[in-house]
């Protein structure tokens, strides 16, 4: 199913807007499917992130969001990862995912964390596929980090 998907970053925050709108039926997170979360989030990932998503056959399959700026920590954070429930299962994720961590890397990054809800099991199962470790747990949350230098 990867074979056609076509991975392009998007800079402009109208577009990652619509980018998130068109997948939010699909996020884990349904409180923060409302408008004025998603506007207030495309601004931060256009002004402070790096937004990619992942396209098949001209329709929008998922996207990945994430910051690669701490330089003080150089840690990376994943925010969101999203593949809309029919193009679920084919790889896209792992493949956004690998972009992610290079991206990371190659922005100094030596690691990267992402924080999940305790009862999202299929994507806890695949980050750790992905090479993601527990590093702690508060309230309903796990946190989750890769390193990124092996
Ligand atoms: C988590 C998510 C991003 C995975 O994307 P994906 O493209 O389906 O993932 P991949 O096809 O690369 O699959 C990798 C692994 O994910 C897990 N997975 C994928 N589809 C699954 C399914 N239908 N049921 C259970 N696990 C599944 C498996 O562990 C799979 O490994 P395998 O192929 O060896 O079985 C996707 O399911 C999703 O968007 N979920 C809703 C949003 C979400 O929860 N995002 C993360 C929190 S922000």
């Amino acid at each position: 199913m990867e074979d056609c998907v076509v991975y392009e970053k998007v800079t402009s925050h109208k577009e990652i807007e619509s980018v998130m709108i068109n997948c939010s039926s699909d996020f884990f997170d349904q409180s923060i499917n409302n408008p004025e979360t998603i506007k207030s989030l495309a601004l931060k990932f256009a002004e402070y992130g790096t937004f990619i998503c992942a396209r098949k056959e001209e329709r929008i399959a998922g996207f990945v969001a994430f910051y690669a700026n701490d330089k003080f920590k150089c840690c990376g954070f994943l925010s969101m990862i999203i593949i809309s429930h029919q193009f679920r299962g084919g790889g896209i994720g792992s493949s956004l995912l690998r972009r992610c961590s290079e991206q990371c890397k190659k922005s100094g990054m030596t690691t990267l964390r992402l924080e999940v809800n305790e009862k999202n099991e299929r994507a806890i199962l695949f980050y750790k596929k992905n090479g993601f470790k527990e590093i702690s747990k508060k309230d309903t949350s796990f946190f989750l980090e890769k390193n990124l230098l092996i």
